[in-house]
């Protein structure tokens, strides 16, 4: 691993992100979210790609998160829907930890 690797933002402590939880950050003009499930950390767009809603506060299981406006669920891994309505993937980015912080390639 390169540490310098300039493609890769610290955006937050690891203790910030509790497993279970998802937690949105704004970085490099986009909304993003951080979500630990089963001791991995996803970075996606906090962004339903339904109707623009935040997806952070959502149910996550089984690997996905759920839109808590209409209840699309999204692939934590891929971003891709695994339900309607919607029907668009949402963008998901590198993520890495050094040091405790958790890094994201935006
Ligand atoms: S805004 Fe997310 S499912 Fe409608």
């Amino acid at each position: 691993m390169d540490r310098n690797d300039a493609r890769f933002t610290p955006l937050l402590p690891l203790d910030d992100v509790p497993d279970g939880k998802a937690v949105g950050v704004e970085a490099g003009g986009r909304a993003i979210m951080l979500c630990h499930f089963e001791g991995r950390i996803h970075a996606l767009d906090n962004m339903c790609s339904h109707a623009q809603e935040p997806l952070a506060c959502g149910r996550m299981r089984l690997g996905w998160i759920a839109c808590p406006a209409h209840g699309a669920r999204f692939d934590l891994e891929t971003g891709e829907p695994l339900t309607g309505p919607a029907r668009d993937p949402i963008a998901t980015y590198k993520v890495r930890v050094v040091d405790g912080m958790i890094e994201v390639a935006l």
